[in-house]
C-alpha cells in the first residue's frame, strides 16, 4: 500500500502528482490510500480511499483534494510513534509525501527514524535544493507576470510607481521571473541587498529620461528597510513567521525620495490558486509517476527530482542540505533592464 499526502502550503500541480501516483500504482497492481491534511492525517489516523475514478478529472485543478496543513508530528504530535502506528495500522509500506523545504525534512527526519518516505518537491518559490525546478513555480510566475502587465497601464496612466510585492520566503526567484518576463524597472529580493536612495536615483532618472512610472517588483522576504518594521503578522503553526506587506513599509519612504505618488499591490495567495500551466502539469506528473516506480522498487529516503530533462533521485538528505538561492546570474540579466 503507497500512502501520498500533502503537506505545507499548496501550489498548482499537487492534484497532478496525485493523479499520477494512483494511476502508475493501480496499472501496476499496488493500492493507494490518500492521507488528509498533511502529516496531520497521520499525527490522528484520517485518510481517504484513492482509486482511479477518485483522481479521474483532478490534474487541471489547483489545490489539492487531499487537504494540507502546516501540523508537524515533531512540533504538533509525538514525533514518529502515532505516524508509525497509522502506517501499521493500514498496512502501509511507502509514504509519498509531496511537500516544502519544511515538509521535506520532517520527512527525512522520520527517515532517519525508519520510516520508509519518498519526497516529491512542491513550491512556488523554487527553493529547493537538489532539482532545477520545482512545480507550482512556473504557474506562479505566469500568474504574477499577467498581475505586472496589468499593473503597468495602470502605474502609466497616472505616472505611478507601483510596488508590486510577490510570495518568496528566503529567495527570489518568483520576483526575478515574474519581473524579467513583465519588464520590471527594479526588482528586490532576500538574497541582494538593496539600497534605497539608490533605488530612489534609478526611478527619478527613469522618469527624467523617458516614462513618468516605474514598475518595482518585491519578494515579501527581504529586509525591511532600516529603522522601520514590516506588518505583524503572526506566526504560521510551523513556528514561521507571515510574510507580507514590507512593501508598505518601503512605499512611503520612496514617495518622499522620489517625489511620485507610490502605491502598492500585494499578490498572495493569488499565486498558488487556481489550475497549472501544462508546464507544471508535466513536471507534476512525471514527478508523481517516478515517486510511484521508485514506492514499487522499494526504495525510501529519496526525493525525484528534476536534472536538466531527467527525473532522478537524490538523498533526501541531499534536498534538505540547504536553501536553494536565486542564481545571481538570473538576477544579473534582470539588472540588465532595470531603470
Ligand atoms: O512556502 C511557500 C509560500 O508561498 C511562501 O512564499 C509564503 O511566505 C508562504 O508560503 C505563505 O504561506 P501561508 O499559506 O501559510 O500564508
Amino acid at each position: 500500500m503507497i500512502g501520498i499526502l500533502t503537506a505545507g502550503g499548496d501550489c498548482p500541480g499537487l492534484n497532478a502528482v496525485i493523479r499520477a501516483v494512483v494511476r502508475r500504482a493501480t496499472q501496476a497492481g499496488h493500492q493507494c490510500l490518500g492521507i488528509r491534511d498533511g502529516w496531520r492525517g497521520l499525527m490522528e489516523d484520517v485518510t481517504q480511499p484513492l482509486d482511479r475514478d477518485d483522481v479521474a478529472g483532478i490534474m487541471q485543478q489547483g489545490g489539492t483534494i487531499l487537504g494540507t496543513s502546516r501540523m508537524d508530528p515533531y512540533v504538533h504530535g509525538d514525533g514518529i510513534a502515532s505516524v508509525r502506528h497509522t502506517l501499521e495500522r493500514h498496512g502501509i509500506d511507502r509514504v509519498i509525501v509531496i511537500g516544502g523545504e519544511g515538509s521535506l525534512h520532517t520527512g527525512m527526519k522520520l527517515w532517519r527514524e525508519g520510516l520508509p518516505v519518498i519526497g516529491v518537491p512542491k513550491t512556488i518559490d523554487n527553493d529547493i535544493f537538489a532539482t532545477d525546478v520545482t512545480f507550482g513555480f512556473h504557474t506562479a510566475v505566469q500568474i504574477a507576470t499577467d498581475a505586472i502587465d496589468r499593473l503597468t497601464t495602470t502605474a502609466e496612466s497616472h505616472n505611478r510607481v507601483i510596488l508590486v510585492e510577490v510570495m518568496g520566503r528566503n529567495a527570489g526567484w518568483l520576483a526575478t521571473y515574474a519581473g524579467i518576463a513583465g519588464g520590471a524597472d527594479a526588482i528586490l529580493v532576500p538574497e541582494v541587498p538593496y539600497d534605497l536612495e539608490d533605488l530612489a536615483k534609478l526611478i527619478q532618472d527613469r522618469h527624467a529620461r523617458q516614462r513618468q512610472y516605474s514598475i518595482v517588483v518585491v519578494a515579501e522576504g527581504i529586509a525591511p528597510p532600516p529603522g522601520s518594521s514590516s506588518p505583524r503578522m503572526g506566526k504560521d503553526s510551523f513556528g514561521f513567521e507571515r510574510l507580507g506587506g514590507v512593501s508598505y513599509a518601503l512605499a512611503p519612504l520612496i514617495e518622499e525620495m522620489t517625489g511620485f505618488e507610490t502605491r502598492v499591490t500585494i499578490l498572495g495567495h493569488i499565486q498558488r490558486g487556481g489550475s497549472p500551466t501544462a508546464y507544471d502539469r508535466v513536471l507534476a506528473t512525471r514527478l508523481g509517476v517516478a515517486a510511484t516506480d521508485l514506492a514499487m522498487a522499494g526504495e525510501a529516503g529519496v526525493m525525484v527530482a528534476l536534472k536538466g530533462d531527467r527525473i532522478i533521485p537524490v538523498p533526501l538528505e541531499e534536498a534538505c542540505a540547504q536553501v536553494r538561492y536565486l542564481d545571481t546570474d538570473v538576477f544579473d540579466v534582470a539588472r540588465t533592464f532595470f531603470g
